[in-house]
């Protein structure tokens, strides 16, 4: 596993890896992957150490270059892509500035929440995202602006490109204001998920609701009634049907096990076959090319 400090020690650790026949895999926060049991194979590039976030006006060294020499007053957020998602809404409540309330509560990295546009019913990560930094699969960077992009439901539509940074643009708003909402949200979300425990977060995406008479994943996993089913140490949680905890001594092939199960129940009773929202890696070969 390789831990650059900053974008371009990530390109060079990028390179090095493809010349020498890996296709690495990034991890960013990891809070929405499961990791098969035993050994995996390969290399890792995470984005731990590239938390820097820059501000219009700083005085910081980097600080004109990725804001692109933003005037002092823009409420632009700029970010590399291992930024914590928690830290940057806290950011934007310490600032009063308003479009990141709705992504309170999601855990993982800027730059997994801008590949998988992280997000739920209150607004996701691609509403304001302004510009994108990313590596194309043959080590070239490039600042992808919003217009430029397709994203979609719970995905960024990069492709093979990986995520370095990015820039948000926000809006100035009343500070009691931003920190209400995102107070309103976290207490709305813990009262239906299981907050407190251990989890991936949502299981599967949701379902095209004209399929699904408009309901979730998680009404369509309690409606079959698996919510509290077992396999090992995972468990439905009791609380909402789309996520999987870990009771404590979980090990992935239950977890796995168990989001089978429960796909061919929702499959049997519906019809409609639940695609994975949860990024899973698996076992390759030494040398496999390790692409989803
Ligand atoms: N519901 C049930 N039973 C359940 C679970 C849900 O009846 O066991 C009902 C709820 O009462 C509600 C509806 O289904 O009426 C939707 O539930 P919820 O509000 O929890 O939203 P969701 O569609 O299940 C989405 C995102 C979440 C995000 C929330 C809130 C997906 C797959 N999930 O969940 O994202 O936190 O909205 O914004 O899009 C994630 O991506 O990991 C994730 C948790």
């Amino acid at each position: 596993m390789l831990e650059p400090a900053t974008p371009e020690e990530f390109r060079l650790a990028w390179i090095e890896a493809r010349e020498r026949g890996h296709w690495p895999r990034i991890l960013g926060g990891g809070a929405n992957l499961l990791i098969a049991d035993g050994t995996l194979e390969g290399v890792v590039i995470t984005t731990d150490r590239m938390q820097r976030v820059f501000r219009p006006g700083m005085r910081e060294a980097g600080a004109e270059e990725w804001t692109n020499d933003a005037a002092p007053d823009e409420a632009l957020l700029v970010a590399w892509a291992g930024a914590g998602m928690p830290g940057l809404v806290r950011v934007s409540r310490e600032l009063g500035w308003t479009g990141l309330e709705g992504l309170a509560g999601v855990p993982g990295h800027l730059g997994g929440g801008v590949a998988m546009n992280a997000g739920g019913r209150w607004g996701e990560l691609w509403d304001v995202v302004e510009r994108v930094h990313v590596l194309s699969p043959s080590g070239e960077t490039r600042e992808l602006p919003r217009a430029e992009c397709t994203p979609g439901y719970r995905d960024g539509g990069l492709g093979d490109d990986v995520v370095l940074g990015a820039a948000l643009r926000l809006t100035p708003g009343n500070k009691a204001e931003v920190a209400e909402a995102i107070k309103a949200y976290l207490a709305e979300k813990s009262a239906v998920q299981p907050v407190t425990e251990h989890s991936s977060g949502c299981v599967f995406k949701n379902p095209d609701p004209e399929l699904s008479d408009g309901r979730s994943a998680g009404k369509l996993v309690e409606d079959c009634g698996a919510k509290g089913r077992r396999r090992g140490g995972a468990e439905v949680s009791t609380k909402h049907g789309n996520f999987v905890v870990n009771k404590g001594d979980a090990r992935a092939e239950d977890v796995l096990g168990l989001i089978e199960e429960v796909r061919g129940l929702v499959a049997d009773a519906t019809g409609i076959v639940l695609e994975t929202e949860v990024q899973v890696w698996g076992n390759a070969a030494p040398g496999d090319d390790p692409r989803p």
